[in-house]
């Protein structure tokens, strides 16, 4: 099993290799804006690398299921078409959660803050992720139950237990003009209460920085599958906690997320209880 995992990562790592060699080389260029919603935005980007990291997964993998941001969920081919098949290994349910560009909005400014994020669930667990930040050139993976490393060295989150001296971050939903669960309320609150906050403007790399041990605790709401599948497992295997809000048990279908280094979590709790 452990080796068809590390199989899995390998492609995982390859396809976000090649989005993240798309998004850098046509970073600052004039490419095709479109709008999902009024603040919500779609390049010409975010499909190339959607397609090249489909057809990469495709290649090798027929007939797993992928659930994608922009081309949603792509069904697999029936088993006999695939000649994978026959080394027994597509008994589970496989499902590919891809995030091709997380962080449009700032690669719609040339703001060079952006990843490509893929995980694999299997029967219903995430067990491989990958996220690649090619202007850095930093790569996050981890495999389930074998840690979290940041370009082949292992990570850890932070010890910081304080949340005075904290550094968190977070993000805002894309309906913040409409809804009044728009998280101004909890940034206010945490604003007075950490060392500081960031809003750099991509979920993903925010969760694998904390997987880093830069920043020490994230809350966000109305995040997708994409945002968390692969970013969630590289928080876990650096010894992070998520739940939700309240405590509750965390599930990448459920939008809310708060994640942190353990230490400050049950601050955090608190903290977002407030109104
Ligand atoms: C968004 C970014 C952002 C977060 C939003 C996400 P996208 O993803 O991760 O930081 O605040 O909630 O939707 O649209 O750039 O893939
Ligand atoms: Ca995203
Ligand atoms: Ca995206």
């Amino acid at each position: 099993m452990l080796l068809e995992l590390k199989n899995f990562l390998k492609i995982a790592i390859e396809a976000a290799k090649e989005a993240g060699r798309i998004q850098r080389e046509r970073f600052g260029e004039n490419f095709k804006i479109e709008h999902k919603g009024e603040i919500n935005l779609v390049t010409e980007v975010d499909y190339q690398c959607e397609k090249a990291i489909i057809d990469i997964i495709k290649r090798d993998y027929p007939e797993h299921e992928i659930l994608t941001e922009e081309a949603g969920s792509v069904k697999g081919l029936p088993p006999s078409h695939s000649p994978l098949t026959k080394g027994g290994q597509m008994e589970g349910k496989y499902k590919w959660i891809i995030d091709p560009l997380d962080g449009t909005t700032n690669y719609a400014h040339s703001y060079p803050c952006f990843c490509a994020s893929i995980g694999l669930e299997i029967d219903g667990e995430i067990v491989a992720g990958a996220v690649y930040n090619p202007m850095l050139d930093e790569l996050f993976t981890s495999v389930k139950g074998k840690g979290a490393y940041l370009n082949e060295k292992r990570i850890g989150v932070s010890k910081i237990a304080d949340i005075n001296k904290s550094l968190l971050a977070t993000g805002f939903p894309y309906d913040i003009r409409d809804s009044k669960e728009n998280n101004l309320n909890h940034f206010c609150n945490f604003a007075v209460r950490a060392q500081a906050i960031r809003r750099p403007g991509s979920a993903v790399l925010d969760l694998c920085y904390l997987a880093a041990g830069r920043f020490d605790g994230f809350w966000e709401l109305k995040l997708y599958p994409w945002d968390m599948a692969a970013s969630s497992l590289i928080v876990k295997e650096a010894g992070g906690m998520i739940t939700d809000f309240k405590g509750g048990e965390f599930s990448i279908y459920k939008g809310e997320m708060l994640a942190t280094n353990g230490l400050i979590h049950k601050e955090m709790i608190e903290i977002l209880s407030r109104q």
